[in-house]
C-alpha cells in the first residue's frame, strides 16, 4: 500500500519536492559550499521596530524565510557573550547561548538544511568561551571543523555536510584564521563592499595571502544619516528596491558587479530586512536555479 501511495505521489510530481533536498533544492547537494551563493541576514539578532534595528523577523523567522547565513555581533558584557551593537548599553539583544538555541531548536527538525553563522568578535573573546556557548545550546554536534585551512576547491558539498550531519559552518569576523576547538573558522577571506558606494571598504584576509581564489561576502543593505547627525540607521525605505532581485540598486545588480571583479558570484550577500523585497529568487539566480 505504501508503495502505491508513493508511486501516485511520484506521477503528480510531489515525490519531488519532498525528497531530500540540501537547502531546499536538489541541485544544490552536490555543489560545494563554495560554489554556492547565500543571501545572509545582516545583524540578524537585532530585531524590532526601533529605527536602530535591522531585522523585522527573529532569527526563527529569518530560517523559516530560507535564510541559511547569519551574522550576528558578539561583546563581552557581565563576563558572558551578548549579543550587542558597538556596545551593550546601545542594543542589547541578549546572550549568544539563547541565539544559538534557538538556531538549534530549529536545525533539530530540519535535518537536510545548512546553516552558517558569521560572528564578529570586536572584543576578542576567547574562542573557548564561544565553544561553551555553543555547548550550552546544544549545536556542538552539528558544527563543521574544516581539516585545514581549506582551499575554495576543497570545500564539502552540501550533502556532504548533511550526511555528516556537520551542517553548521561558523565564521568568525576577527579569528578566522585561526581554528579551535569545536568551531569551524574556514573563511580565509572577507571582502566587504560597502553598499553605498559599491567599493571595497576593508579587505580582511590571513597575512601572505594573495586573496586569490578565496570565498568573499558582499555588504549590501543601506544606511541613513538620521537628521545629517552622523547617526547612521538602517535604510528600511529603500528597502524594497534594495532588496528586490534585479533593477537598479538590487541584489543582482550588486552582485554582479562583484562578480565582475572577482571572478565568481559572491558567497554571500547580506541584507537588512530579509523579509523585504525578494532575498529567494535573488538567490535562485545567482546560483543558476
Ligand atoms: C559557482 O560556479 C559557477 C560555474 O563556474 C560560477 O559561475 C559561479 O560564480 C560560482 N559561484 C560561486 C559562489 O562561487
Amino acid at each position: 500500500m505504501f508503495s502505491k501511495i508513493f508511486f501516485c505521489l511520484s506521477l503528480i510530481g510531489i515525490c519531488k519536492v519532498s525528497a531530500a533536498a540540501c537547502n531546499g533544492n536538489d541541485a544544490l547537494c552536490s555543489r560545494k559550499y563554495s560554489n554556492i551563493t547565500q543571501i545572509g541576514a545582516h545583524d540578524s539578532a537585532f530585531v524590532g521596530d526601533l529605527p536602530t534595528e535591522n531585522q523585522n523577523l527573529d532569527v526563527t523567522g529569518q530560517l523559516n524565510a530560507g535564510i541559511r547565513f547569519l551574522t550576528a555581533q558578539t561583546h563581552s558584557f557581565l563576563d558572558e557573550i551578548y549579543l550587542c551593537h558597538t556596545s551593550c548599553f546601545e542594543e542589547n539583544s541578549g546572550v549568544l547561548v539563547d541565539y544559538l538555541t534557538d538556531i538549534g531548536t530549529w536545525m533539530d527538525s530540519n535535518p537536510n538544511e545548512v546553516v552558517t553563522l558569521l560572528l564578529t568578535n570586536g572584543d576578542a573573546i576567547a574562542v573557548s568561551m564561544f565553544a561553551d556557548a555553543y555547548d550550552g545550546a546544544g549545536i556542538s554536534k552539528y558544527t563543521y571543523t574544516p581539516p585545514n585551512q581549506l582551499a575554495l576547491g576543497d570545500w564539502p558539498t552540501l550533502q556532504d555536510l548533511i550526511s555528516a550531519n556537520t551542517r553548521l559552518i561558523t565564521f568568525m569576523g576577527s579569528l578566522f584564521v585561526s581554528r579551535a576547538r569545536s568551531i569551524a573558522l574556514g573563511l580565509t577571506k572577507m571582502i566587504d563592499y560597502n553598499s553605498n558606494t559599491a567599493t571595497v571598504s576593508y579587505i580582511l584576509e590571513p597575512s601572505g595571502s594573495n586573496g586569490a581564489g578565496l570565498m568573499y561576502i558582499v555588504n549590501h543593505f543601506l544606511d541613513i544619516d538620521v537628521l545629517s547627525t552622523g547617526i547612521l540607521v538602517p535604510d528600511k525605505g529603500s528597502a524594497p528596491a534594495t532588496n528586490a532581485a534585479t533593477g537598479t540598486g538590487s541584489i543582482g545588480a550588486h552582485a554582479g558587479l562583484c562578480a565582475q571583479q572577482h571572478g565568481a558570484n559572491p558567497n554571500a550577500v547580506l541584507l537588512d530586512f530579509v523579509d523585504i523585497g525578494d532575498a529567494m529568487t535573488a538567490q535562485n539566480n545567482l546560483n543558476g536555479l
